[in-house]
This record gives C-alpha cells, sequence and structure tokens, in this order.
C-alpha cells in the first residue's frame, strides 16, 4: 500500500466468537466479471461487486483505459453494482499515463494479457509491494504469443507493445490462476487456439465467467483452451461471498472454544475450498450446504464450530489450493492445541509481502514458537501466546492473519498497519467486534 500513513489496531484476547454474517464479494470474480465486461459489447452489470481496494484497482485501471463505469456502493455489502459499458474486444483506448493497479498483481497480470492484444503502448505499475512481484511467468507466453513486453528485472513497471497475437499451448511453470487467466484473456483476441496446461489444478473462476459472457471454453483434465477472436455478450451477473474473507472467521471459529460462526451466500467453489478439509483435519466442526449456483458459482452455507484442536501438516501438493489461507492456518496454530508443518510453500515469498518471513516474524514477535524453513514454516503449538506487536508488512492477508492469532493470546495485541486489511475486507475489524459474544 502507498501514500497514508498506517493505522494500528489493538486486538483484544476473545473467550468466544459466535455469530451469522455475509462476506463482501469475491474478490478474485469481480475483477474477471469487470475485466471481461470491457471486452464485452453492451452493458455488464454486476451485484454485490468486492469493495476492497485492490477491485477498486482494477476499475481505475479500466477507466484509465478509455471504460465507462459506473459504481454505486450502498451501505450493505450486498448492494455495491458496477455498471460497465463494454468497449468491444480489442475496443481500450491507449492511456496517456502508466496504469496504476495499486497493490493488486491479479489486476496488473490480468490487464497484460488483455493489453498485449492492443496495438499500442501501455506502462503497467503499481505499489511498491507490487512492484517486487515476479512478472516472468506472463512476459514470457505473452512474448510467445507475439506481443513485446519488457521489465527491467522482471518486475513491474511493465511495458507492453501489444499487437496481433498467435494462439499458443502453453504449460505454467507455477500453479498460478493469474497466469493462466492472462494467457486466455490474451487467447480470446489471438487467432486461433490458445491452451494452458496447468500440472496442478488452480481456481477456475476465470473458465466459468467466460461461459457467462457467451464464450465457448474447453476443459480437457489440467488443460482448458479459447479460440479466438472470440465476441463477448455483456451480461447481469452476481458475485458470491469471498470465501478467502470467510475463512478468517473459519479459522477464528475453529481456534477458540465454544466459538461457532455461520456464513450465507458465500462461494464454495470446490477449487477454493481445501481449507475447509484440513480444518476438519485440525479437529474444527465444519459443515457446509449448497443452495444455489450464483451464476455458475457455487455458492451456499459455511458453518465453522470449535472442537479440540490437533497439530496437523500441509503437504507441498495441497499448497496451490490453500495458497491465501496459509497465513490463517498458521494462526490458528498457534492456538492451544495446534501446530502447523508447511512445506513445498516457496510461492508464499512472491505475494504481498514475503509471507514467510513476515508471517513468522509476526507470530514470533506475538509469542509464537514458530520457525521459517526455505519453503513454509514449522509451529509448535506448546505455549499460549503471551500477545504483543506484529508488523503486518503492508501485506491484508497477514493483518487478518495476525489478528487471528491475536484472539487466543493472554493479553493484548497491536496490529502495525492493520489497515492492509482493506485491500480485500474494509469492514474486518468492525465484523470482528460484532463476533465478539
Ligand atoms: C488469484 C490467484 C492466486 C491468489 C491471488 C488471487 C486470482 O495468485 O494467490 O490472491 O484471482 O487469480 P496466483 O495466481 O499468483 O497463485
Amino acid at each position: 500500500m502507498d501514500g497514508t500513513a498506517a493505522t494500528n489496531v489493538v486486538v483484544e484476547p476473545a473467550s468466544r466468537l459466535g455469530g451469522h454474517l455475509v462476506c463482501p464479494g469475491d474478490k478474485s470474480i469481480s475483477h474477471r466479471y469487470a475485466l471481461l465486461g470491457a471486452l464485452a459489447t453492451g452493458r455488464t452489470t454486476i451485484t454485490r461487486y468486492a469493495t476492497g481496494a485492490d477491485c477498486s484497482s482494477t476499475l481505475k485501471c479500466l477507466r484509465t483505459l478509455g471504460v465507462t463505469i459506473l459504481n454505486q456502493t450502498g451501505p450493505d455489502v450486498a448492494e455495491s453494482i458496477v455498471e460497465i459499458d463494454g468497449c468491444g474486444l480489442g475496443g481500450l483506448s491507449e492511456a496517456n499515463t502508466s496504469v496504476d493497479a495499486g497493490n493488486s498483481a491479479t489486476t496488473l497480470r490480468l490487464l497484460a494479457g488483455i493489453l498485449a492484444a492492443h496495438p499500442f503502448r501501455t506502462t503497467l505499475t503499481g505499489d511498491p509491494s507490487l512492484r517486487r512481484r515476479p512478472m516472468d511467468r506472463v512476459i514470457k507466453p505473452l512474448c510467445a504469443m507475439g506481443a513485446q513486453l519488457s521489465s527491467e528485472d522482471g518486475c513491474p513497471p511493465l511495458t507492453i507493445n501489444g499487437g496481433t497475437l498467435r494462439g499458443i499451448e502453453w504449460t505454467t511453470a507455477v500453479p498460478s490462476a493469474q497466469v493462466k487467466s492472462a494467457l486466455l484473456f490474451a487467447g480470446l483476441h489471438a487467432n486461433g487456439k490458445t491452451t494452458v496446461r496447468e500440472r496442478i489444478a488452480t481456481r477456475d473462476h476465470t473458465e466459468r465467467a467466460l461461459a457467462l459472457f457467451g464464450i465457448e471454453v474447453a476443459r480437457s483434465g489440467l488443460a482448458v483452451s479459447v479460440k479466438g477472436p472470440a465476441a463477448l455478450r455483456g451480461c447481469a451477473v452476481k458475485v458470491p461471498g469471498d470465501f478467502s474473507s470467510a475463512a478468517g472467521w473459519a479459522v477464528a471459529a475453529a481456534a477458540i472454544p465454544q466459538s461457532k460462526v455461520d456464513i450465507t451466500d458465500v462461494g464454495l467453489n470446490p477449487t477454493r475450498t481445501a481449507l475447509l478439509n484440513v480444518l476438519s483435519r485440525a479437529g474444527a466442526i465444519v459443515s457446509t450446504e449448497l443452495d444455489r449456483h450464483a451464476d455458475g458459482e457455487p455458492c451456499g452455507r459455511l458453518t465453522v464450530a470449535h472442537r479440540n484442536l490437533r497439530p496437523i501438516v500441509v503437504s507441498p501438493s495441497e499448497v496451490p489450493a490453500l495458497i491465501d489461507e496459509l497465513p490463517l492456518l498458521a494462526a490458528l496454530a498457534t492456538h492451544r492445541g495446534g501446530g502447523l508443518t508447511v512445506t513445498g510453500a516457496s510461492e508464499l515469498r512472491t505475494k504481498e509481502s514475503d509471507r514467510i518471513t513476515a508471517l513468522v516474524a509476526g507470530l514470533r514477535a506475538l509469542g509464537a514458537n514458530a520457525t521459517e524453513q526455505p519453503d513454509g514454516f514449522i509451529i509448535v503449538g506448546d505455549r499460549s501466546l503471551a500477545g504483543g506487536t506484529a508488523n503486518a508488512a503492508a501485506d491484508h492477508r497477514l493483518a487478518i492473519a495476525f489478528a487471528v492469532a491475536a484472539l487466543g493470546a493472554e493479553g493484548p495485541s497491536t496490529i502495525l498497519g492493520a489497515d492492509a486489511v482493506d485491500v480485500s475486507y474494509p469492514g474486518f475489524f468492525k465484523t470482528l467486534a460484532l463476533l465478539r459474544t
């Protein structure tokens, strides 16, 4: 995050959490609906568009590229409505400044795929955190499709000289839904078929979203293909609640004795919910009830209650499906009875912060027995946290994870830079206050 001074928040220990809630709209899905709406012909109306700063960055970038967008945020998260007048495939306009994606790598990488097919020069940049994140993973395949992309050290700013693209077959080197989506977005504009193959499945929101906008998507095992040039139709879509935001409450309820939370209208896409299986392994009582498909996305009720915690191990093959929830699992492991060993997760070092070093440092500062490993971490739940001061390192997932850890401490804790939560969950601390019983 850039600009304004960071805000610190004091988190008191919790004796019990309970209640019913809904979470803001899903961040990953909101980005995709907005970007596809801009490429479509006609109007796209997105209900419950994510209210965090990352999804506002996507709208800001699209406006810079000439897209007309109406954004009405109501008092309730479910009332945030975004209307986009699509420019049609290849219809974005050249920006007269650099395009700033803020803290959002999803915005930057997915836009890179789209702008690779536009016949002008664009510079994509972001805040200090985003300017440290690796872009070679999109630069290489987009260059193979015929665009010219460059960056000084593999990190933003990224300069794109777009043009006519040809379809390719590409196997992703790291499991990444952002890379897969950037290539599929480029593939919509390319001549011929674009196929992206993964070694381990990642979230499939792009595949589901494309179908809503009238695009035929072929899926075969871990490969997904689109044919270009493709014509997208604007549509009306509703975003389910963000599973990764709900995950904070699911983990907090699992951690604190006698707690139970009930979250409705939350996305339950199986490529996102691996956390639930791990929570059950750790001892929690977890149940889900699928009640509808919100425009191609499974959606329903999630209930999580505390039961005595057990130490758990997360294996490397589980990491891609849990990538955003690993800091929360680390927080869970600091609660009485918990424990966690994670390996094969070096990808965490390339996130909004180095999520191995900063996570272990913050948990240790709260009193945890936590050790950093090159590709993961070990947490031994052999003590109660004393409480202390943890630095969120300008990372929203860490701010939330430290708050969840602090709920089990013996004394109050201070989260430095706690306003980082605004990137994905602006109402996080207000909701926490409501859940204390
Ligand atoms: C996201 C994909 C994941 C995830 C990120 C959102 C997406 O990143 O960590 O928070 O919306 O596609 P990678 O694709 O880099 O794994």
